[in-house]
């Protein structure tokens, strides 16, 4: 079997490369909630711009993200091999070629378009795959983080599958496919992931000891809920009404109590920290989990109640306001990580270099944060009724202004103490 060099710290981790074109990638989507804003407050969601939109944010921006986050967390996290660097010099770009391949597909509704660069994405991501489970399997510290993640990993893959065969077969697409698709990569894959690496990264970010959590019964509840609320969509028609009534009901109540389970064990997580203070990075995950728990709720009970007046809203909560900004809390920890790995281990700067905590320009960073936020809460608002044109585009504006500026404070971490000196490798 290959061996891999596991010293890569004279080499920039691909991991920033991965996010900041994420982040890149993420501004045209926001950009276009201005003019999407009303039409999916309707519940319209299903027509060319917001295609083209949901699949910027969730396989342009997100997806790249978690790309780049899988490559480090892996070998780090887990004691495993390292990816070699050359799966990022040609899945980045390949990624990104499929996915705008794609958007020109919604953009023009050519769905076999969309189905091409589908299926690019899809044997880019087999490729991609075959080497971080060479590096998953061979872990040394084989923890519940570890062992949970072949749930999202499957996910990912369905969601994808599903998403070919829409596009090459359009007219064989019923309700409950779009639903399937639409909730394993909203709730199977995304909520999946993003849940379960928080067990990882929020105690290593807010340098946690000695709690009590259970990530095994916050996924078996969530998942299992999951899996019961898929029975209902599917119908079942030999299986009467009031089993159907059953199974969304316990489906979601479980799926509630898993979300509970992931809000208490984050709780103690918090309470378990090293340190007094917070840090800020740390503060903005905590207030997007809350975004990200109270927008499943929301969309949960919505659900259940067949009320559509908020389940729109609560969908755009649990994105734009859990699911992104986690993304951008968590992103402020790690590129400053990864550049001192980078540019300080292993040199005499490193007993000057500053604190991790302090490479990111902070006002600039808190600025760009809470410009998005504040997007967040008016997008809401818009989504909930409050709108006017003015107010979907002052919304879209500082989503896209926040985004950027975030980018600005990340990419400032990038120059600080300059070039590596003994870096000619590259
Ligand atoms: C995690 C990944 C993904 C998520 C979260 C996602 C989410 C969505 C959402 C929310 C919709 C709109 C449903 C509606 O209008 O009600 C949609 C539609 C669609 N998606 Fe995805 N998607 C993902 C990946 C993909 C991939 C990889 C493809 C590959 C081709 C794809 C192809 C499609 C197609 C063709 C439609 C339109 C279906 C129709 O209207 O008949 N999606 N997706």
């Amino acid at each position: 079997m290959a061996t891999y060099p596991t010293n890569t710290k004279k080499r920039l981790s691909p991991t920033v490369y991965y996010l900041l074109t994420g982040i890149a990638l993420s501004w045209p989507g926001l950009v276009a909630t201005g003019r999407l804003l009303p039409l999916w407050r309707t519940g319209e969601t299903d027509f060319a711009l917001s295609l083209a939109t949901i699949h910027d944010l969730v396989l342009a921006f997100m997806l790249s993200v978690a790309f780049g986050v899988l490559y480090q967390i892996v070998p780090i996290a887990f004691r495993a091999p390292a990816m070699p660097r050359h799966v990022f010099r040609w899945h980045l770009p390949v990624h990104v070629a499929a996915v705008t391949t794609m958007i020109v597909g919604f953009l023009t509704q050519r769905f076999a378009i969309v189905g091409v660069g589908g299926s690019a994405l899809f044997v880019n991501m087999v490729v991609y795959f075959g080497w971080l489970l060479q590096s998953y399997f061979r872990a040394k510290n084989r923890t519940p983080v570890h062992r949970q993640l072949g749930l999202p990993f499957l996910a990912l893959w369905s969601v994808v599958l599903i998403g070919i065969y829409q596009a090459l077969f359009p007219g064989k697409v019923t309700d409950s496919v779009l639903m399937t698709h639409v909730m394993v990569g909203g709730f199977a894959f995304w909520g999946g992931l993003v849940l379960i690496l928080s067990y990882k990264l929020l105690p290593m970010f807010a340098i946690s000891h000695g709690y009590r959590a259970s990530l095994a019964r916050t996924t078996w509840l969530y998942f299992a809920g999951m899996l019961m609320l898929f029975a209902n969509v599917w119908g079942l028609d030999h299986v009467s009404l009031v089993v159907q009534a059953l199974a969304r009901i316990v489906g979601g109540i479980l799926m509630l109590l898993g979300l509970l389970s992931f809000g208490v064990d984050m709780t103690r997580v918090m309470f378990a920290r090293k340190r007094l203070r917070i840090v800020r990075p740390v503060m903005n995950a905590v207030v997007s989990i809350g975004g990200f728990i109270v927008g499943q709720i929301g969309i949960l009970l919505a659900w259940e109640m067949r009320d559509a007046s908020w389940l729109f809203a609560s969908i755009y909560a649990y994105v734009f306001g859990g699911l992104i900004p986690l993304m951008f809390s968590f992103m402020q920890k790690i590129v400053p990580f990864l550049w001192f790995e980078y540019r300080f281990s292993k040199r005499p700067e490193r007993k000057t270099a500053p604190l991790i905590d302090d490479m990111v320009p902070r006002r600039t960073a808190q600025t760009g944060y809470w410009v998005y936020m504040a997007g967040v809460a008016m997008g809401v608002a818009s989504m909930l009724g409050f709108s006017h044109a003015w107010f979907d585009w002052l919304s879209a504006g500082c989503l896209a202004a926040g985004s950027l500026i975030l980018f600005f404070a990340l990419q400032r971490v990038l120059r600080i103490g300059g070039h590596r000196p003994d870096d000619d490798l590259e």
